[in-house]
């Protein structure tokens, strides 16, 4: 991988503790930690390939070439690998995902990762997973996360040094499913970056942000201990929390749609009767459903018959982001 090309796979993740707001904007420091289940099945595949005779970094996204914003992010990512590796070469940079993109299902968080795993290499840099994601993070918050496969906490970190993800356990320690429902495809109106930027404008961001460790700590050992009815409620807490800043943010950031409240009181109701199943939504209308492996056929029929023209994808924990042939 010296020849200046390289390729990585990754997967997105889905969060079961937010990361909502940053400390540190142009850093993506977080406000707060994190922890997520990265979602195998679903994959972005992205090569950059270093070219001396190239006046500007290029980008080309699902096949069709970038918007300039999208490529302006991708290129101050490059230039801090760049700096890393002090070379300064522009590059043309291809990235692909099987999932829909922009719809509150992370897609930023596998471009990136995949970006600073392929981008690195053709750089010629050696790092560990470690410096992976803390490079990561500086594109996209969640990116740091999907650098490692299973279930995985991001520090909220005191520097650029620090806020870095770690793996809690391996993607085989419990068999959840994610079941995503795709309600709507269109992008979102509001975006995360800008998202990130409001959440301090909401007089309820604070104590979410002061409450966070304890949160913390009630997921991590949850899925330690793989207790369903104890992640399911820490996990709906999380994302009522985060919706709650959004909803009180000025501009109010409204992402529910009629059918992501229909799912949310759907599963609730559904795990009162038994079902270990639950909800969090991301910043989208798309409702993500948890639940234990052996229920994912019938969580799945009940999905199915409750909003029939939803598309369903179904997701386990998958493994860490990873060069592939260029
Ligand atoms: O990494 P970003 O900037 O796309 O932010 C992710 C925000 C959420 O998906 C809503 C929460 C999270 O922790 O993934």
């Amino acid at each position: 991988m010296t020849n200046g090309a390289a390729a990585a796979v990754s997967h997105p993740n889905i969060a079961f503790i937010k990361y909502w707001g940053n400390r540190q904007d142009n850093l993506r420091l977080p406000a707060n930690g994190s922890i997520s289940m990265t979602l195998g099945g679903l994959l972005t595949r992205t090569s950059v390939r270093f070219d001396p005779q190239l006046l500007a970094d290029q980008l080309t996204l699902n096949g069709q070439p970038a918007s300039e914003e999208a490529r302006l992010r991708v290129s101050a990512h490059l230039e801090y690998i760049r700096g890393l590796s002090r070379s300064s070469g522009h590059a043309v940079v291809e990235s692909q995902s099987d999932f829909p993109s922009a719809a509150g299902l992370a897609s930023s968080a596998s471009a990136f990762a995949s970006l600073t795993l392929a981008a690195c290499a053709a750089a010629a840099l050696e790092l560990d997973p470690r410096d992976h994601s803390r490079i990561a993070r500086r594109g996209s918050g969640s990116a740091c996360r999907s650098v490692f496969g299973g279930f995985v906490e991001a520090h909220a970190g005191e520097s650029d040094l620090d806020g870095y993800a770690q793996q809690l356990a391996s993607p085989d320690h419990w068999d959840l499913v994610d079941w995503i429902v795709i309600t709507s495809q269109a992008p979102k109106s509001v975006g995360s970056s800008e998202g990130h930027r409001l959440a301090a404008t909401s007089p309820l961001q604070a104590p979410r942000v002061a409450d966070a460790p304890r949160r913390l700590n009630l997921c991590r050992q949850a899925i330690l201990q793989r207790d369903f009815a104890a992640l399911a409620s820490v996990v709906e807490l999380d994302s009522n929390l985060m919706h709650a800043v959004m909803l009180t943010s000025q501009p109010s950031l409204l992402y529910w749609q009629p059918e992501t409240v229909e799912l949310m009181r759907s599963i609730s109701h559904w795990r009162e009767q038994g079902l270990s199943v639950c909800y969090t939504v991301d910043a989208g209308p798309n409702v993500h459903c948890l639940c234990l492996g052996e229920q994912a056929e019938q969580v799945g029929r009940q999905l199915e018959s409750l909003i029939p023209e939803a598309q369903l994808i179904r997701s386990g924990a998958g493994g860490p982001a990873r060069l592939v042939g260029a």
